[in-house]
């Protein structure tokens, strides 16, 4: 009954959920992301095509597959328009595959815009956030303020009502708050009434439609979006994104109970990256951490920004296997690797003025002042892109993944050696 599985991103972002996603999805009929928006990124290669998730889920490249925004989503109708007809001209019929769930919010031009003017404000202490207004949509949310998908199904006057409304709210928020001048209430509602027009028939009730997930009667895959050191709660707060990346967001973020849960599947880099401000005790500043971006393309897929980069941190990837529950694990780009000397995993920490810590601490001032332990392994040269299968990896480089699931303390199942679909070495 237990069969639905759930991938979860176990460091900053960027760990490799899009293609761990679009490879499980191949074996399921339906895939659901729970949260987030359109912060997100998730590239993945088919052949020579290059897709550039954001909103939508990534199950959307297998054919026969459904997809489903869950309610748990905050939903921009102008970036998912632009989402599904990108899509359409690389060839995938987005419209056919996706749904809406009603639940989910919706991301309105004046949330962008108060995340502009308060990430202004904040100056140096700014979070670093990806500019789509996905802080002050959870806000309107959890102040039950918000916009919903389910609002587009209304009829026309009822919902240029309800946006002028709330676009008048915000007005007054940007003036107080900021003195910023007014948004165009008229034209953002004729703009919401096409999108939804676009956007109405892919509109569900989630619960409905999610029946035969309960039932046991389709295979479902739930997709996370960022990394659970990002997570609201469980994150380095205040820098993290405004939702609950980790294993609970998949709950409240579908509806649906954790006994439908079989296997949760958690996705770290060999190494790490972080973009956005906020603590990271192993960066690599200078050389090391430039060659590492360079050799792992390391660069933002929403926003084109550079990704802080560095070592493998060990406490904060058991921390993220035990707030998960995870099952099993999946090590993204170890091919990055290849030709490093000496590789480093931070096996603990050095906290300022107390001493060794064997454990992560998710208080952002604390972690702020833990200065990494090492352990040094010896890298590989050999290129690893082109092997086929896991036992011709490298000696040293089954040693060094032996090192991070011992840190994780979780089995690694899989390992991936490239961007494309074929990068993918089972463990037997
Ligand atoms: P996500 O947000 O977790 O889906 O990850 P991103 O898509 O933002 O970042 C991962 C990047 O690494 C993408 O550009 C992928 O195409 C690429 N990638 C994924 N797996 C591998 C791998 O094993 N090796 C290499 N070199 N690149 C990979
Ligand atoms: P994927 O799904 C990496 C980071 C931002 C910032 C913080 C808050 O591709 O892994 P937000 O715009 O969410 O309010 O920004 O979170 N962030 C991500 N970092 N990958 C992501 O998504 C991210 N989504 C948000 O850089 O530090
Ligand atoms: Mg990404």
């Amino acid at each position: 009954m237990a069969t639905t599985k759930v991938v979860l991103g176990c460091q900053w972002g960027d760990e490799g959920k899009g293609k761990v996603v679009d490879r499980l999805a191949a074996d399921v009929e339906l895939v659901v992301r729970f949260q987030g928006g359109a912060n997100a990124g998730h590239t993945v290669k088919v052949g020579d095509q290059t897709f550039v998730m954001h909103l939508m889920p990534t199950g959307i490249l297998r054919e026969g597959v459904k997809s489903l925004l869950g309610p748990g989503v905050v939903l921009d109708p102008w970036k998912l328009v632009e989402e599904i007809e990108q899509l359409t001209a690389q060839g995938v019929p987005a419209e056919e595959r996706l749904l809406v769930a009603g639940g989910a919010h919706l991301v309105m031009p004046y949330h962008r815009r108060l995340e502009e003017l308060r990430e202004r404000d904040l100056k140096k202490k700014s979070i670093g956030t990806t500019g789509r207004g996905i802080g002050p949509c959870y806000e309107d949310k959890m102040a039950r303020m918000g916009l919903r998908a389910s609002d587009l199904a209304r009829n026309d006057d009822s919902l240029r009502r309800l946006v002028i409304e709330k676009v008048l709210r915000a007005n007054r928020l940007l003036a107080e708050r900021h003195e910023a001048p007014p948004l165009a209430s008229e034209a953002i509602a004729d703009e919401v009434l096409g999108c939804a027009a676009r956007l109405r028939p892919l509109i569900v009730n989630a619960f409905d439609f999610l029946a035969p997930v309960r039932e046991g009667k389709m295979t479902c895959l739930l997709e996370g979006a960022q990394g659970t050191l990002l997570d609201v709660d469980h994150g380095t707060f205040p820098y993290v994104t405004s939702s609950s990346t980790a294993i609970g967001g998949a709950l409240t973020g579908t509806g649906l109970s954790h006994r439908v849960i079989g296997h949760v599947l958690g996705v770290f880099k060999a190494y790490s990256t972080r973009v956005g401000n906020g603590p990271y005790p192993t960066e690599l500043h200078g050389d090391e951490g430039e060659d590492l971006r360079a050799k792992g393309k390391e660069f933002g897929a929403t926003t084109g920004r550079p990704r802080r980069c560095g070592w493998f941190d060990g406490p904060a990837a058991r921390y993220a296997a035990q707030v998960n529950g995870l099952d099993a694990v999946v090590i993204t780009k170890l091919d990055v690797l290849s030709g490093i000397e000496t590789l480093r995993i931070a096996v603990a920490y050095e906290l300022e003025g107390e001493g060794r810590r064997e454990s992560f601490t998710n208080w952002a001032e604390q972690l702020e002042r833990c200065r990494p332990v090492y352990e040094d392994f010896p890298g590989w040269e050999e290129d690893i892109s082109g092997m086929t299968s896991f036992d011709q990896l490298p000696r040293n480089a089954k040693q060094y993944l032996e090192a991070l699931e011992a840190q994780i303390g979780v089995p690694v199942r899989s390992v991936t050696h490239g961007p494309a679909r074929d990068h993918w070495l089972e463990r037997k």
